[in-house]
Parts: structure tokens; C-alpha cells; sequence
């Protein structure tokens, strides 16, 4: 993953890794670019957090938002990693069984366009409970993509909270070429996937809670499709399975620990 991908100096976009005149490419709309200009490249921050921190990452866990986490009473373990990685904006109201420690977290653009047209007062509530974790969005995905990211990067100035880091598009369509030459079908990576790669590349041991694609448990009993809610998850763009079947591999390889049952 380092060599094809390098997410410790390109996951994010940086005043190291682009300069000002540079264009982004979009990395679904590959004919649409985005020129950086003093204003935007000021948001970006010197260097990424990770490649500071590249070294010390440790055990890291990254906590899929599905129903199998519901009752788990996992949440004392999850926090014990020392890098705790989360996935679009999950409400932390459930702490027994998912905790409350956050290092990372991901928030999908295009979910966050309807929080944000209205109050932001519950948006703030809801970003309070994530600490000082560093928020990662894909601003630059789709074109669609930049105005809601940077909705969302101003806000939390605004109000003192995270800082917003860019997902760099280049880094997501190495880390998609990679997974495709694997032998991984899907139309885009999910963030769970993404997460777990970056995690694969930088933490020492790697552990996954709350990743499992079914809708009933290891007993056969049904579950809800998050551990907060039974909303469907829109499965159209991912392959939740085929990724869920990639983590089962690295599991029975020893790379990466799959947590499905209850923690105590
Ligand atoms: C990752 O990128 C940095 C900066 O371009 C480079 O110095 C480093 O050698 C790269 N690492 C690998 C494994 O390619
Ligand atoms: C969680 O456990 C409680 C207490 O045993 C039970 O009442 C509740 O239905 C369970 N919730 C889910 C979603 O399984
Ligand atoms: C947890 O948060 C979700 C999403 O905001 C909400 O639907 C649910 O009612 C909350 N549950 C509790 C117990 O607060």
C-alpha cells in the first residue's frame, strides 16, 4: 500500500504536495479540474497530521457504523486503541458499545449539503461529541463535492471546532487502481474500505468493529442496519460484501483483526 498509494505524505492535500497554480483533478470527473488559488491553499494545513504522526500510529481501530455493534459492549476496548478511526459522522449516543474516543473522522459531502442549508446549531452539537479528531472529507470526488466540504471547513472555524483535511483525489484513484488490481469489483471504494487502507498502511496492528454487510447476526438474529438506527444504506455505488470478504482474508492472515462478537 505504501508503494502504490503513499497515504502518509498524499492522503490529504498539503502546502507540501500541491502549490498554488497546480490544478486538482477531480477524481471521478476527470476532465474537470479545480485551480489552486491563495485562498485555497491556505486552508490546507503545512504538512499531513499523519506523516508527523507516521511512526507512533500504532494500534489503531477503525468502527464501521453497522447494527453488529449494537450490544457488543465493545466500547471500553475500541477505546483503548490509540488511534481511533470513525466513518461519516456516526452519532456517538450508543458509548457502551462503540465508545467515545475519536482521532479521525470521515464526512461524506454529499450527506452533509441538507445539514448544513438549514441551522447549524445541531450540526455543532453533533461535531462537539468528536472531540479534537481531524475530520477528512473528499472535497474534490465529484465537483459537487467542493462547496459542502468547504461549508463544512468553515463552520467548524467558525465555531472553534476540527480542522477539515482533504481527501487527495490522486491518493483515492491510486488507492482504487490498487484494490482493482486485486481483483476487487465495485463502482468507488467505501469510506470503510478507504479507512481501512490507510490504516493498513500506517498503524502497526489494525483492529475493525461494527464492519459486517448482513442484516442478521452470527446467531441468526436480525440486526439493524447501523448500530443507530435501521436506516438502508444506500448499497447501490458499494460492494460492502466483497470488501467485508477482503477483510476476512487479511483476518485469517493475521494482518488485521475482524471483531464481531460481544467485548465482554
Ligand atoms: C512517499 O512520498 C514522499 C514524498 O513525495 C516520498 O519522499 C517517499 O519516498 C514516498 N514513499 C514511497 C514508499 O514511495
Ligand atoms: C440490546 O439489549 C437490550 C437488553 O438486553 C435489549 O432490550 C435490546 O432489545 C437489545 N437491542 C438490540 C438492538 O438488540
Ligand atoms: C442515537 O442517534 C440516532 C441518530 O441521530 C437517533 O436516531 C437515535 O434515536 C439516538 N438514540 C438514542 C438512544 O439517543
Amino acid at each position: 500500500l505504501q508503494s502504490c498509494c503513499n497515504a502518509s505524505h498524499n492522503l490529504v492535500l498539503t502546502k507540501g504536495n500541491i502549490k498554488v497554480g497546480e490544478k486538482i483533478t477531480f477524481e471521478m470527473e476527470t476532465k474537470k479540474t479545480r485551480v489552486v488559488d491563495e485562498a485555497l491553499y491556505e486552508m490546507l494545513p503545512e504538512v499531513s497530521s499523519f506523516y508527523q504522526l507516521c511512526k507512533t500510529l500504532g494500534h489503531c481501530a477503525v468502527i464501521g457504523n453497522g447494527g453488529i455493534l449494537r450490544n457488543s459492549s465493545c466500547g471500553e476496548q475500541i477505546d483503548q486503541a490509540d488511534i481511533v478511526i470513525r466513518l461519516n459522522l456516526p452519532p456517538l449516543n450508543y458509548t457502551t458499545d462503540v465508545g467515545t474516543k475519536t482521532d479521525l473522522v470521515t464526512a461524506n459531502p454529499s450527506i452533509l449539503y441538507n445539514k448544513l442549508s438549514y441551522a447549524r446549531k445541531p450540526f455543532v452539537q453533533l461535531m462537539k461529541s468528536f472531540g479534537h479528531a481531524e475530520v477528512l472529507m473528499s472535497a474534490f470526488t465529484y465537483a459537487f463535492c467542493m462547496e459542502p466540504s468547504f461549508r463544512v471547513y468553515f463552520t467548524l472555524q467558525d465555531f472553534s471546532l476540527q480542522h477539515v483535511s482533504f481527501l487527495h483525489p490522486g491518493y483515492l484513484s491510486k488507492l482504487h487502481k490498487y484494490w482493482r488490481s486485486k481483483g476487487l469489483k465495485f463502482k468507488r471504494l467505501s469510506s470503510g474500505m478507504i479507512m481501512v487502507s490507510v490504516a493498513m498502511e500506517l498503524c502497526s496492528k489494525v483492529s475493525l468493529y461494527g464492519f459486517w454487510p448482513f442484516s442478521f447476526d452470527l446467531n441468526g438474529q436480525p440486526l439493524m442496519h447501523h448500530y443507530y438506527d435501521n436506516q438502508p444504506a444506500n448499497r447501490g455505488m458499494h460492494a460492502m460484501p466483497l470488501e467485508f470478504l477482503t477483510f476476512l482474508q487479511m483476518h485469517s492472515k493475521g494482518m488485521l483483526k475482524v471483531n464481531l462478537g460481544r467485548c465482554s
